[in-house]
């Protein structure tokens, strides 16, 4: 019988052989980050290279320690020291580290970040505590706690920090209606976008025969976002840790994880752990040879942004089109198959391991206000360290961009941030004293969603950027609902027809009746806040979209006029055709659309 207390001495022995045995330990990045980085070529080229030498050191494939502006990361640890990093390393770059660090010691003057100690392992001299950098020290992990230092399909290295604690906790010293309770006290809220109270949601679900659902939502198309598939990627055992608990609190027999499909790394990683989960029996029949059983299984999406939806990832969980049910009957009575169902985010439920181990108060003391806990946020665009950082929730944006996020390069200046996905609306760049907090992020006019933030200078044009939000929310229409349906092509060609000069009277108008029909009439989120991304760009600014209607002109020069287009509502000399009033410098993310 498989005992939490046997798996933990096991998995400690096993940490201390890595850290503290004969053998150097060598960690690389390879999640999505470290993967367009070249992070596998690294890899290959690091351990073709030490078969090819006398020396026995371990390799590992980790995931994202958050600072993917250092992809390619290498760290090694020498046997009981602290783990040195190596940045950007690439294949040419591996033999200065095999040949100089492992076989001799001598630490490289360039190419390397810091060193990271544990409690009682001595700093390395001459070298940087990764701790002072403010994308390392800034950061409090939580649901991101192992993710670059655990290797993603070990579960005794995932056992060795701490996992499976919460579980045991759970499963051994408190009843279901307890946990839930716990879940309450702890002040979660879901993480998918709609921030509704994780334990309330869970509470739904208590009645009902099995089989009932646990169901991990990692659909996340959003622009912008990486931080589920990087969850998935890094540490799949704290989410299905979470599901299993989840799964224990409402008495549910299933869960399944939903990942877009095309994303292999989240997809097998998830995968190979699910394996070895049951194999050591953290999955399956009598989970720690207790009553409890429980079963999980990877389920694939097809690219549609709205299967993210909780009703359409149903459908799409069926085998069926993705497209949104009618509710109610809500999930927890009528889910997937009919069944009883849950639907929480892939951050939501990671969440759940350290609550459970550490206590409800402990989580609602990080964080502010309603909004306990941490904000996982994705940092991309015109930004100087873009990463995935796990931060308190209180922060403010400007912290977080300026800075973790090193602020704009270039000399350039902050224009707008783009926060929560392209449903959840942009922000004018005197935002950053908006903290991260759910409720004031929505009364800012945004929302913080799946943690996105996309950050854009002063080249960028906010009604051509708003463009490209409104074509990304008519594309993805599951077209089930006309509101939604022809609201978004309509409110497309609107703004298609600003950005070329040829609007013409009442358009602004017209588009905010669009926008409400839209938010009464659609049937799921998708078409009742497709209206945001304009509604948040007049907000804040109002005098981009003056300046293309009024004197017919692109402030940035991104929008020009093609020399073909008919031109409706002005005579024709009024208009000025291809006469950028700036130079046409593209922002990098801009160009090539
Ligand atoms: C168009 C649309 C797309 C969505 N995509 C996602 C997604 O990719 N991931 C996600 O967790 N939630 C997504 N949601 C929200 C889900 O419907 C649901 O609220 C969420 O998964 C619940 O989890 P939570 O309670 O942990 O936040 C989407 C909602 C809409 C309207
Ligand atoms: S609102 Fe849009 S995405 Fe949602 S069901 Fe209607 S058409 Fe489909």
């Amino acid at each position: 019988m498989t005992t939490y207390a046997g798996l933990k001495v096991a998995a400690d022995e096993h940490w201390r052989d890595l850290t503290e045995g004969e053998r150097p330990w060598v960690r690389v990045g390879t999640a999505i980050c470290g993967h367009a980085a070249g992070a596998l070529d690294t890899v290959a080229a690091l351990r073709a290279k030490l078969d090819s030498s006398d020396i026995d050191a371990r390799v590992d494939e980790v995931g994202c320690l958050g600072i993917c502006f250092a992809e390619p990361l290498v760290d090694v640890t020498m046997p009981g020291g602290a783990r040195l990093f190596f940045c950007n390393v690439g294949v040419g770059d591996v033999d200065e580290i095999v040949d100089g660090y492992l076989k001799t010691g001598t630490i490289p003057s360039e190419g390397v970040i810091g060193y990271l100690a544990e409690d009682g392992q001595s700093p390395i001299e001459g070298v940087a505590d990764m701790g002072d950098l403010p994308q390392i020290g800034r950061q409090r992990c939580v649901a991101l706690r192992n993710a670059g230092t655990t290797a993603p399909a070990d579960v005794y290295q995932y056992l060795a920090r701490g996992g499976y604690a919460g579980l045991n906790r759970a499963l051994t010293a408190m009843q279901p209606d307890e946990v839930i309770e716990e879940m309450k006290s702890s002040g979660l809220r879901g993480r998918g976008g709609a921030a509704f109270p994780t334990g309330l949601k869970w509470s739904f679900m208590t009645k009902g025969e099995n089989p009932k659902y646990i169901l991990c939502n990692c659909e996340e198309g959003d622009p912008g976002a990486f931080n589920d598939k990087t969850i998935l990627e890094s540490d799949p055992y704290t989410t299905m840790e979470g599901m299993t608990i989840a799964g224990y609190a409402t008495g549910a027999s299933n869960g399944i994880i939903f990942i877009r499909h095309g994303h292999d790394g989240p997809i097998d990683r998830t995968e190979a752990a699910i394996r070895q989960a049951y194999e050591t029996g953290l999955l399956g029949e009598n989970i720690l040879g207790t009553d409890f059983s429980f079963d999980i299984e990877v389920s694939l999406t097809g690219e549609s942004y709205v299967a993210g939806e909780e009703t359409a990832f149903m459908e799409a969980v069926e085998g069926h089109r993705s497209m949104p049910r009618a509710r109610p009957p809500f999930p927890a009575a009528f889910g997937v198959w009919g069944r009883p169902s849950t639907i929480n985010n892939v951050k939501t439920l990671s969440y759940a391991p350290s609550i459970l181990e550490h206590g409800a108060e402990w989580f609602s003391g990080i964080g502010v206000n309603k909004s306990t806990g941490t904000a996982i946020i994705c940092l991309s665009g015109n930004i100087t360290y873009p990463g995935l950082y796990e931060v308190p929730m209180g922060l403010t944006i400007g912290e977080v961009i300026n800075e973790i996020g090193g602020g704009v390069p270039e000399g350039r200046s902050l224009k707008l941030l783009q926060t929560g996905g392209p449903l959840g609306g942009v922000l004018g760049g005197q935002s950053t004293e908006v903290h991260l907090d759910f409720d004031e992020m929505s009364a800012a006019g945004a929302i913080l969603g799946s943690g996105g933030i996309i950050v854009a200078d002063d080249r960028t044009c906010a009604v051509d950027l708003t463009r490209v939000l409104v074509a990304f929310c008519q594309f993805e229409s599951c077209g089930k609902c006309f509101p939604c349906r022809l609201g978004t092509t309509n409110l497309l060609e609107i703004v298609e027809r600003i950005c070329r000069h040829e609007d013409r009277p009442g358009d602004v108008e017209l588009m905010k009746k669009l926008g409400k029909t839209m938010q009464a009439g659609s049937l799921c989120g998708h078409g009742q806040l497709g209206f945001n991304p304009i509604e948040s760009a007049i907000k804040h600014f109002e005098s981009d979209f003056r300046t293309h209607m009024e004197e017919w002109r692109c402030p940035t020069g991104s929008c020009r006029r093609p020399a073909y287009a008919p031109v409706n509502t002005r005579p024709f000399a009024e208009v000025p055709i291809g006469e950028p009033t700036a130079p046409v410098e593209l922002a990098p993310e801009l160009a090539g659309r």
